[in-house]
């Protein structure tokens, strides 16, 4: 199979060398998401649920359809589905204000080794600032979660389990729902940082039975400044705002106020309508090309990649086997720094990630200055993978 869809991303028209391999950093978005903003301007622009004309109505309405299309994507209601500004946002929300959910006697947070920084400091502020101990479930020789550990790190002191789906620098899928279900066993809460996985594979939120998720809509081909928060609505009911001001109250006095219901809860001030409605239509994208197409393609190509990739000599790869890998695929070549890897790569109009990747301690783990990354999307072709062997052969030849 080759790639689905190029010609659906202008981006494409406008850089016809362009060998994009960046998807895990930001997807590339097509024609459709990049109208409906356009569209949303310059026909329906107004605020919402402010005004009682009939433009501002229709954007309420537009924004609210945004959020019914992502309760149905992920198989929420629609008032579990929080928009905030993106992962790091949603993240920081829970950081702020879980604690009052937090049973008594429980003092601990669990990540793992493999967290973007994103759900690893804010629980480190977390824990300094509530006296809490922060773990790690470890990371095995093979890229993977360590479940025989995690399976004795999480106890009756557990308070939250916090993991990525899938990882930004090895592109592993993880057991979630295992560690969903160890979770439970403890009474500990659940949050899951789908912000690599929501693109790539079918999440249904009631399924995991997780309280809490969060992503971004710039890595599902939507735009950036928007990301989703689900929360179970009898935790998000219990959860107090973590912005406050306009759209989010009930009542206001001088002296008091009082809150809305949720989602409005979590939402103050004028929210990113054009955003939420383009997000609506790259979910529509995906809905249309579907899940299995989308990851019968993924699969091929990772496993086209790996192939490629380990016959070069002096290259090692830093990610699982294609059957647990969602599309990522890190690497060094040996004595040459990925950012010199990068560059040249550059050169022959070849987009990658280099450097820690956000996993700073996880680089130092590795005993690793960075890695080079190479990330998937529906767009990349077979011929995309032969140009990068071909790039990196000529890197190997400049550093010879
Ligand atoms: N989290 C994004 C990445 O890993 C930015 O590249």
């Amino acid at each position: 199979m080759d790639q689905i869809n190029k010609e659906d991303f202008p981006i494409f028209e406008n850089h016809p060398k362009l060998v994009y391999l960046d998807s895990a950093a930001t997807s590339q978005r097509p024609k459709q998401v990049i109208k409906s903003i356009t569209d949303f301007y310059e026909k329906e622009n107004a605020n919402i649920h402010r005004g009682v004309y009939p433009l501002s109505e229709q954007a309420t309405e537009r924004y609210n359809e945004a959020r019914r299309k992502v309760g149905e994507f992920i198989n929420a209601q629609e008032k579990e589905v929080i928009f905030t500004r993106n992962t790091t946002e949603s993240l920081n929300l829970l950081c702020h204000r879980i604690k009052s959910l937090v049973k008594e006697g429980k003092d601990e947070v669990l990540v793992s080794e493999m967290e973007h920084h994103s759900n690893l400091v804010p629980w480190q502020q977390f824990a300094k600032k509530h006296n809490f101990k922060l773990k790690l479930i470890p990371i095995t020789d093979n890229y993977e979660l360590d479940y025989d550990r995690a399976k004795e790190l999480i106890t009756d002191k557990t308070a939250i389990i916090s993991v990525t789906h899938v990882s930004n620098v090895f592109g592993t899928i993880n057991d979630i729902k295992t560690l969903i279900n160890l979770a439970k066993e403890k009474q500990a809460l659940t949050i899951i940082d789908a912000a690599q996985s929501i693109s790539h594979m079918k999440i249904n939120v009631k399924e995991l039975d997780c309280d809490f998720l969060a992503f971004s809509s710039h890595k599902m081909f939507g735009p950036t400044g928007l990301g989703i928060l689900y929360g179970k609505e009898e935790l998000l009911n219990k959860l107090p705002p973590f912005l406050f001001g306009g759209g989010m109250i009930n009542k206001v006095t001088y002296e008091e106020s009082t809150f809305a219901d949720i989602p409005e809860k979590f939402e103050a001030g004028t929210q990113n309508i054009s955003g939420a409605i383009a997000l609506g239509e790259a979910i529509d994208y995906i809905n249309n090309m579907g899940f299995d197409k989308i990851q019968e393609h993924t699969s091929e190509l990772v496993a086209y990649t790996i192939d490629k990739l380990q016959d070069i000599d002096n290259l090692t790869l830093y990610s699982p086997p294609p059957e647990k890998n969602s599309g990522i695929v890190s690497f060094n070549l040996e004595n040459i720094h990925p950012h010199d890897v990068a560059s040249i790569l550059a050169e022959s109009d070849i987009a990658i990630r280099a450097g820690h990747h956000c996993c700073m301690p996880l680089m130092k783990k590795l005993s690793l200055l960075g890695t080079c990354r190479a990330s998937l999307s529906i767009f990349n072709s077979k011929k995309d993978i032969d140009k990068l062997v071909e790039a990196i052969n000529k890197v190997k030849e400049k550093f010879k």
